[in-house]
């Protein structure tokens, strides 16, 4: 069987089982699932970076099927989050996870103005945790002690597309200027020699010197957290595709040559591409992500590379789909043994943007994206 004709079929087993599952979780803000049904997590925290993911999902299906039970969950979404708009506390560089998959990709789709509203809110506040001295994007809030204003996640390059469109819709270069200072920030303290990426680093406020790097999510400081690798495999791609600077392609073939090398023989990818031999843990999150941005990027170059990144994302999609994908109707959930970061207690559950990201990839192959990035 070709890999097209598998991703059709992959994409017909979303369709069937999402519908389902959409049908039972109309207004929730899924995170994982207790028993097989999605979490809201409403009601722990209204302002977690994953609450745009469910939209996202959604939209994908919408742009897919045009069916309105997918449209109109999608707004629920977006309408809730608005809550999370109005709290200074919780915004925070995941704006862009946040309004891109939902806001944005309404106006993309259908003009609306609300939405579009809605994403230059989030887009300003965005720009608006640019630190001057240091040239990066500050990542998460702190109680008001500054423990944090220093610090800078890989995680962020996916977010700077939300500045890249603010650009686009405002005329205004600003936006796109601070996502490319904190680009090449990144390119400069994260990338390793070896391609490999840092999680945090952190900077001096006051003078925007380097101070040290954190491990993180990963295993450990130095260590190569196989999220954030990802994360550095779409981000640097998706930087180059909104704006055409050669040196983020260059980046992006690096951190990308990094992960496909270190890709297991199982394709199963782990927490951490240093963990120990016998430590079992996977993050099937990192190879959904890190497939998504392997096919754009096998999209933007040519010869033995376009080959190379195209088909290690499909050899990580049919590991996902066809060992790491709960096909069951009545579980909410697509993929599993997700984890959220290596020294947590909790490895292996299902993660809404493991699904998000599946889905994705799998529309990437069909054609049948909605862009969002
Ligand atoms: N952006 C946070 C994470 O990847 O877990």
């Amino acid at each position: 069987m070709s890999e097209l004709t598998w991703a059709y079929q992959v994409s017909d087993k979303i369709k069937n089982k999402m519908e389902k599952v959409a049908s039972r979780t109309r207004d929730k803000f899924p995170y994982t699932t207790i028993d097989g049904r999605f979490d809201d997590w409403t009601q722990k925290n209204p302002c977690w970076w994953t609450n745009g993911f469910w939209g996202g999902i959604m939209w994908q299906l919408y742009n897919a099927t045009k069916n309105e039970l997918y449209r109109e969950n999608a707004i629920i979404n977006e309408e809730k989050l608005d809550k999370n708009l109005m709290t200074a506390w919780g915004l925070d560089h995941d704006n862009g996870f946040k309004w891109l998959p939902t806001a944005v990709a309404n106006y993309r789709l259908n003009k609306n103005e609300e939405s579009k509203n809605r994403g230059l809110l989030a887009a300003n506040n965005l720009a608006g945790r640019f630190n001057l001295a240091g040239r990066f994007i500050r990542a998460w809030n702190d109680n008001g002690d500054a423990s944090t204003a220093g610090w800078a996640i890989i995680d962020c390059m996916m977010n700077l597309p939300l500045l890249y469109w603010a650009s686009r819709e405002t005329n205004d270069p600003r936006f796109k200027q601070i996502a490319m200072a904190h680009a090449d920030t990144a390119e400069r303290y994260f990338v390793r020699e070896d391609g490999s990426v840092n999680h945090i680093v952190e900077f001096n406020t006051l003078t925007g010197e380097y101070v040290k790097s954190h491990g993180g999510q990963g295993m450990k400081e130095g260590s190569t957290w196989t999220r954030g690798q990802a994360w550095a495999v779409y981000g640097f791609t998706l930087s180059y595709i909104n704006t055409g600077e050669e040196r983020y392609l260059e980046t992006a073939r690096r951190v990308s040559d990094y992960f496909v090398f270190h890709i297991p023989e199982s394709c199963f990818i782990p927490v951490d591409f240093c963990q120990p031999e016998d430590c079992p843990w996977e993050d099937s999150t990192a190879a959904a992500i890190s497939a998504c941005g392997l096919i754009e990027l096998s999209r933007l170059v040519e010869g033995t590379d376009k080959e190379k990144y195209y088909n290690a994302a499909v050899k990580l999609l049919q590991a996902l789909g066809e060992h790491r994908c709960c096909w069951d109707e009545n579980v909410d959930n697509l993929l599993e043994k997700c984890t959220a970061a290596y020294n947590d207690k909790e490895h292996e559950f299902a993660i809404i943007y493991g699904d998000y990201y599946f889905i994705e990839a799998i529309w990437k192959l069909t054609e049948q994206e909605l862009f969002i990035w």
